[in-house]
């Protein structure tokens, strides 16, 4: 059998929320290997600093992936750029607001759902005619623990990750005749801007309930990322693959 290591020459991948943390380092890891990369988030300056350390290989397009005509042009200007796209990691998301259930902002909860779920199914609805036209391509979603198991005071994070790693895996079994893969990848505690707005204790609490011990890297999720959006994972589709050093393993998550 061909060596299947992760090798992305001539593959394009678009990656939304890509100006920091998980995203910033799976684009990071697709150029090391080879790759192409459009990079999407609301932050120019972020996007634009990003693209100068990648080099030539890698270029972006602002969106608010909340906004539907801003998504499909920033998809729509990523293959005007760099050509078709082989690969789609929607990762762009919201923590929300930590409030009990009836306390929730309406605003609150739909902007939740529209940037963690609602954008993700307007992005795979947009790439998947010429993915399936083409028979190739690996669509990933970046879910959470929050996709596997409840979580209390965030009931529109809990409700948009869950959504989205079924819509991840509905559309996976849809695409799956067409040669077009599609995961999920479930992060644990990842050292990113979102865990930063945490305090120190907060931190140091989380870590001390993960097996490992710690929590992991924006790098060590990259990993990860990578493989399942290379042909790698040839063979892997409609998964939920956790990067979380042992968390969803444990009774006491
Ligand atoms: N870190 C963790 O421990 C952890 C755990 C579970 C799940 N996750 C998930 O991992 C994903 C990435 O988060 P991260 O940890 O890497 O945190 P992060 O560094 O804060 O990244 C979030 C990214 O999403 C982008 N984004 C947010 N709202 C957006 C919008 N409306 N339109 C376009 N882009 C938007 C941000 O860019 P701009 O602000 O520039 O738009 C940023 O690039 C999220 O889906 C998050 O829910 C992370």
């Amino acid at each position: 059998m061909a060596d299947q290591a992760m090798d992305f020459a001539g593959r394009h991948v678009v990656i939304t929320g890509a100006s920091t943390g998980i995203g910033r380092a799976t684009a990071a890891r697709v150029v090391a290997a080879g790759g192409m990369v459009t990079l999407i988030a609301r932050r120019a300056e972020l996007l634009q600093q990003a693209c100068i350390t990648l080099g030539a290989q890698a270029g972006w397009a602002a969106a608010d992936v909340a906004d539907k005509a801003q998504l499909l042009a920033a998809l729509d200007a990523a293959v005007a750029q760099r050509g078709p796209i082989d690969g789609l990691f929607c990762n762009a998301g919201t923590g929300g607001t930590f409030a009990a259930v009836e306390d929730y902002a309406d605003e609150a909860f739909d902007q939740v759902i529209a940037v963690n779920l609602t954008s993700v199914f307007h992005a795979i609805a947009h790439v998947a005619p010429a993915m399936k036209a083409r028979r190739r391509g690996a669509i990933l979603v970046t879910g959470s623990l929050a996709s596997e198991r409840g979580m209390a005071m965030n009931a529109a994070y809990v409700a948009s990750k869950h959504a989205v790693l079924g819509l991840a895996r509905g559309v996976a079994l849809e695409l799956a005749p067409f040669g077009v893969r599609c995961n999920c990848v479930v992060p644990g505690f990842i050292e990113t801007p979102m865990l930063d707005a945490l305090p120190p204790d907060a931190m140091a609490a989380m870590a001390a309930r993960v097996p490992q011990g710690r929590t992991g890297s924006a790098e060590e999720l990259a990993e990860v990322a990578a493989f399942l959006l290379s042909d790698a994972a040839a063979h892997v589709t409609a998964q939920s693959w956790a990067v979380d050093g042992g968390l969803l393993g444990t009774l006491s998550l």
